[in-house]
């Protein structure tokens, strides 16, 4: 059995999770069919509907099912552009960072090149953190032309937390709606839709504990959206498609059980990830730990190790038994410096050498201990390998 250490790319499917899913899948009826059956799968997925409501702060009449994090992102993307296009033809400016995964990143870009969008990438400095005041002064300067702001709420390759509270202020004085991709916070971060001052916010099953394919996208009552799929109108017409009560009732009991556990889990986490932090500088003091000074996800640890090839320490590791990656997993087999470093303002050989080891509820000691005693040898490998440059 290998070591996983890979939870921000997917985390292992909880047994109960798992039997919850199982039961639910030869459950027959379609959740907007009048008869017996259809409403009896209809209350289960109101049911799941109101758990994850609770999980994440929000009102269920908010909670809009997707079929996860990237769909979710799409959504508000365009559905936000669109939305405000209609109020407005002039409001054309998207604002994000380019530290965003490519969920956020790529529908942004195909704004720009097929719907006129002007995009505005915030400067991010060297840690990863956002640099509030320009965004402050380039807000109060563009106001009327400004679509919305996606900024995710923590960073799925580096860990670091952005200061949601302070950007939506920003946003509020102008009524411009911010979307938030929290995929890689919510379970591992305390996430609260209600006070968080956002029109938009994405949450995936599979990052804590659920089924991968089932997501959501948390849209305050107050928020406009236009769809991108038309159909059947459910979802309040944001989203068509006969529903997966399913994969609702499993997201439900994985985002109950995460927001359950997740102080205990934040404690437990940060001591393994701490000692984990510890070791690796003793193993190699030039090992650089990303966004050290920043407030950052308890499960993450992310370092830079200048000269090493971060793809070859990944294969070393795994020949290893041991599962960790140099980025988002989506990125993975694509051969690429982190897009995340670089719009830090990194180097390349940063932007290279990164290695990304993320933790869960399957989490344990023996985890950390076994990645520790792999890592000398990999990163000797790594440098003799000669593989950056
Ligand atoms: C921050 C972030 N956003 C979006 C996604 C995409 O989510 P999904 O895999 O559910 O489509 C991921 C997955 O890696 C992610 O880490």
């Amino acid at each position: 059995m290998s070591v996983y250490l890979d939870y921000a790319a997917t985390s292992p499917l909880r047994d109960e999770v798992l039997s919850v899913f199982t039961e639910h899948l030869k459950v027959i009826g379609n959740p907007s069919s009048v008869h017996s059956s259809g409403q009896a799968v209809r209350r289960l997925l109101e049911e799941a509907r109101e758990i994850i409501a609770a999980a994440v702060g929000a009102h269920r009449s908010e909670i809009i099912f997707t079929s996860g994090g990237t769909e979710s992102n799409n959504l508000a993307i365009k559905g936000l552009f669109w939305q405000r296009k209609n109020e407005s033809v002039d409001r054309n400016i998207v604002i994000s960072t380019g530290t965003e995964h490519h969920a956020v990143i790529d529908p942004i870009e195909w704004l720009v090149k097929h719907e006129g969008a002007e995009a505005k990438w915030l400067e991010v400095s060297h840690d990863g953190e956002i640099n509030i005041s320009s965004l402050q002064d380039y807000v109060d300067k563009n106001h009327e032309r400004i679509s919305f702001i996606s900024i995710m709420w923590a960073n799925n390759e580096i860990g670091v937390i952005n200061d949601i509270a302070a950007i939506t202020k920003i946003a509020a004085r102008y009524q411009i709606p911010v979307h938030s991709d929290a995929v890689a916070a919510f379970g591992h971060t305390e996430v609260n839709f209600a006070n968080s001052g956002l029109a938009t916010l994405s949450i995936s099953a599979h990052k804590v504990g659920g089924p991968v394919g089932i997501g959501a996208l948390v849209v305050a009552r107050s928020a406009k959206l236009e769809a991108i799929a038309h159909g059947g109108g459910q979802e309040r017409g944001i989203r068509s498609g006969t529903l997966n009560a399913a994969g609702a009732q499993a997201f439900a009991l994985a985002a109950k059980l995460a927001a359950q556990e997740h102080s205990a889990e934040e404690i437990r986490l940060s001591a393994l990830r701490n000692d984990l932090v510890d070791r690796v500088l003793l193993i190699d003091p030039t090992a650089k730990l990303t966004g050290a000074s920043l407030p950052r996800l308890a499960n993450n640890a992310h370092f830079v190790f200048r000269g090493c090839s971060g793809d070859s320490l990944l294969f070393l590791l795994d020949q290893a038994g041991v599962c960790v990656s140099v980025g988002s997993a989506c990125q993975a087999g694509i051969n690429s410096a982190s897009h995340v470093l670089l719009a830090m303002g990194r180097d390349e050989i940063d932007a290279w050498g990164c290695l990304r080891m993320t933790l869960g509820h399957e989490s344990t000691q023996a985890d950390v201990d076994a990645f520790i005693a792999a890592l000398p040898a990999a990163i000797a490998g790594a440098r003799k390998a000669g593989l950056a440059n």
